[in-house]
């Protein structure tokens, strides 16, 4: 959580700052600030406020070097004290952060005792101040170095010191990137808040940490100045622009087509990392999923889809409630999935699954991410950067990739690969359709708007959509939405059952239809409205609900792709019509960094 920026080259760093901030606020937007270097000190500015409010309030100042932050907070109160640029007496050094300190208390006491000042409740106070104190026996840059090897826990720091035009920086379990321009240098959490500047990146590594002027980068790698190696990203993989768009959200999901076209174009590939795979275990015979949120209800795709196509038995697991008790054996695989790859709850079970004797692999949207460096086998979905907190496409590029592991898989045989090839294909001229028709979905939005609570229902491979319908609903539209297996309606739930909590049920056109069917007439007996999502033309459904949302027909196997994308703009309208901040709901952080 939080995202850090710096700039250090001939363009105003302000404006530079503000621009990279405004694409890092998907990181926490609770309060945000900028430093700047200038020939009389450090000028700090920061706020409890979104970055364009902070922009409109700050007057424009000749400087070529600062650093920047947007908040998620952890250590202290969202307040204007405890908001980053943090800097040191007299404002000689300031520090953005992003990560939670360990055992800072002990350092802070020490700090105070020598004269040091605080002034905010957060742990990342002391690094300026650590520096600031090294300072007074050796130069700036040992001073930071030193500092940074100090501090313990998870961290992405940058720094500046008056009368140095320099830009220092290091990390540990936080990402962190160095833009590399042409007599410039910028600094992000991630490339795509660069994406506008450049497309050569420096990816830092746990426990580096570098020195950076226009012209030049130091980068010290366990302590020994190291070559660094610069990547090429692809501008469009990295785009994270509206073009026209009103919110990303809309965009997002409106990308979704393209990353299912890019999942079918990759499917050799992912052949060729699961026969490694597949030859290094001696078969896979049991699949652990590891994920939280959005990424966990994808992963219960695989819980149905393995066991039944490939007799794989399959457990989705919780990254945050994983329990390491059992022995991986010969033949299990641990698949952890996260969009960002910096999920802590993910990282610390796929880390415990490794532990354990597990083979890892990671699918993620992060190529560098930490996820992907913890895995033995690493499948990057391509639905390049999804700025809105809400997921959407990266759902999608994950429920993809795990039906591409099916089709990849040697077990299937060639003519069931070529059939559900043909249906894959057909599925983004079958978005693209859902798109053209809309306006059912923005009606019912309308609708959903004034209720205070909704329930999904769905079953079989549909129930996991059922699940991340009420998360979408929830996470933007601030409605309380349960997502419930249809099944398990009258074990419990019946009792919330009424005119005030409308039923949204998803359809599936296999063996669980007559069952559903069942389940809502029960629903409608109960009073409460019914909207359905379900096939064109089916009159049984089009009878009983208050609402039909339709979707075009597929093999049931693959339904829930289609309703995904229902569900995801169901709660996007609905959120639109409650004059919500749609990519950025409260509370909400895109990328959660903590336990
Ligand atoms: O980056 P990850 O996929 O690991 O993130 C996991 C969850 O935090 C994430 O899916 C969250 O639930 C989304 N905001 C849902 O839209």
């Amino acid at each position: 959580m939080c995202g850090i920026t710096g700039y250090i080259g001939y363009k105003n760093a302000d404006k530079v700052l503000f621009d990279c901030l405004k694409r890092l606020e998907y990181r926490g937007y609770d309060s945000c600030g900028i430093a700047l270097v200038q020939s009389d000190g450090i000028k700090v500015i920061k706020d409890t406020c979104r970055v364009k409010e902070l922009e409109a309030k700050h007057k424009k100042v000749n400087s070529k070097i600062g650093i920047g932050h947007t908040r998620w907070a952890t250590c202290g109160e969202p307040t204007a004290a405890n908001a980053h640029p943090h800097s040191s007496c007299g404002d000689k050094v300031a520090v953005v952060h992003n990560g939670t300190l360990d055992q800072f208390i002990p350092l802070k006491e020490d700090l105070i005792n020598k004269g040091h000042v605080f002034k905010s409740e957060t742990d990342t106070e002391i690094i300026p101040h650590l520096i600031e104190e090294n300072m007074k026996t050796m130069s700036a840059d040992d001073a930071v170095k030193k500092a940074l090897g100090t501090i313990q826990g998870a961290f992405a720091v940058a720094a500046i010191v008056q009368n140095e035009n320099k830009l220092y920086v290091g990390k540990v379990g936080c990402p962190l990137v160095i833009g590399v321009g042409d007599s410039e240098c910028y600094v992000a959490s991630d490339s795509s808040a660069l994406s506008k500047y450049t497309n050569r990146f420096i990816y830092l590594k746990d426990h580096d940490t570098a020195v950076l002027t226009p012209d030049s980068i130091k980068l010290f790698r366990n302590g020994k100045e190291t070559e660094p190696e610069i990547e090429l990203l692809d501008k469009n993989l990295n785009d994270a622009e509206l073009h026209g768009y009103p919110h990303f959200m809309l965009k997002e999901i409106h990308e979704e087509p393209r990353v299912i076209t890019t999942t079918i174009d990759d499917l050799d590939d992912l052949a060729t990392l699961l026969a490694t795979i597949d030859k290094d275990l001696g078969g896979i015979r049991m699949i652990k999923t590891l994920a939280c949120g959005s990424s966990y209800y994808a992963s219960l795709m695989m819980r149905y889809l393995a066991p039944q196509i490939l007799g794989i038995p399959t457990f989705a697991e919780l990254g945050s409630e994983y329990c390491s008790l059992t022995k991986g054996q010969k033949g299990t695989l641990a698949i952890a999935i996260s969009q960002s790859g910096e999920t802590a709850d993910t990282i610390k079970a796929a880390k415990a699954a490794k532990a354990n004797g597990y083979k890892l692999m990671a699918i993620t949207n992060v190529k560098n991410s930490q996820l992907a460096r913890a895995a033995d086998y690493v499948w990057t979905t391509k639905a390049g950067p999804e700025v809105s907190v809400a997921a959407t496409k990266t759902v999608l590029s994950q429920i993809a990739a795990l039906y591409s592991l099916i089709l990849a898989h040697p077990s299937l045989s060639k003519l069931n690969k070529e059939d559900a090839m043909d249906t894959f294909r057909k599925l983004p001229d079958q978005i693209n359709k859902i798109f053209e028709n809309v306006d059912s979905i923005i009606s019912v939005a309308s609708y959903l708007a004034d209720f205070k609570d909704a329930i999904y229902i769905a079953r079989g491979l549909n129930y996991p959509i059922a699940l991340e319908g009420a998360l979408k609903l929830k996470e933007i539209s601030y409605i309380h939405g349960e997502g419930y297996a249809a099944g398990e309606l009258k074990h419990g739930p019946f009792a919330l059952l009424g005119k005030e909590v409308p039923v949204i049920a998803i359809v599936s056109h296999d063996e669980n239809y007559d069952s559903l069917v069942t389940n809502l007439r029960e629903v409608k007996t109960r009073q409460a409205p019914l909207i359905a999502i379900s096939e064109e033309n089916d009159l049984t459904i089009s009878n009983l609900a208050d609402y039909v949302i339709t979707v075009p027909h597929t093999k049931p196997i693959l339904s829930p792709i289609l309703n995904l994308v229902v569900v995801q703009l169901l709660a996007y309208y609905t959120a639109v019509k409650k004059g919500n901040p749609v990519d950025f709901p409260r509370n909400l952080a895109k990328t959660v960094t903590v336990e």
